[in-house]
């Protein structure tokens, strides 16, 4: 997808990103604690507002999943999410709203309106080496799941936010 910047990145009008998944305690809130991790490297917490949910409701109000927590933990990131479900009025609030995987983009668009369509995208969009473009989900799988999925949803992270970062205005 091409990213939706219609105006300069500024403090005044910082960039708001929401990344979805089905459950809210795997995929999204490792994208959403990476994306604020880099964030927070370069500088730029003031330009980004960054959540996450999940398209179901089956783990609302949980902290991210054990096994989610330890793998980001062994790179240095402490997950902070406690999940909620993605709602109709997200739609409007964020600039990008990035789906770990084709399902939930589904699920997405079927609240969404026509005007929505250009912030939809998937995580992997961003992904430099992109697979089948999904992240996939690793709940029911082993912690090497878990560390493909880091891996997946930090590469696509460093290169979105470079790419964002070129319409940032300090
Ligand atoms: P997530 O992983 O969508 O990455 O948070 C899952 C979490 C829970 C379930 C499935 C996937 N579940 O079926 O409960």
């Amino acid at each position: 997808m091409d990213i939706p910047v219609e105006v300069p990145i500024t403090r005044e009008n910082h960039y708001k990103i929401c990344f979805v998944c089905l459950g809210n305690i795997c995929r999204s809130p490792t994208a959403e604690g990476i994306f604020q991790h880099l964030i927070n490297e370069r500088n730029l917490e003031n330009h980004f507002e960054i959540d996450s949910a999940g398209t179901s409701a089956y783990h609302v109000g949980e902290s991210a999943n054990s096994k989610s927590q330890r793998t980001a933990q062994k790179h240095g990131i402490t997950l902070h999410s406690k999940a909620r479900q993605f709602e109709s009025s997200d739609l409007d609030y964020y600039d990008l709203i990035l789906a770990m995987d084709n399902e939930n983009l589904q699920n997405v668009r079927q609240i969404a309106h026509d005007d929505h369509e250009d912030k939809l995208g998937l995580m992997r969009d961003f992904d430099p080496n992109p697979g089948d473009g999904e992240v996939p989900d690793p709940y029911y799988g082993g912690p090497e799941g878990f560390e493909n999925v880091f891996q997946i949803v930090k590469r696509s992270c460093e290169n979105l936010l470079d790419e964002l970062e070129t319409h940032v205005k300090k």
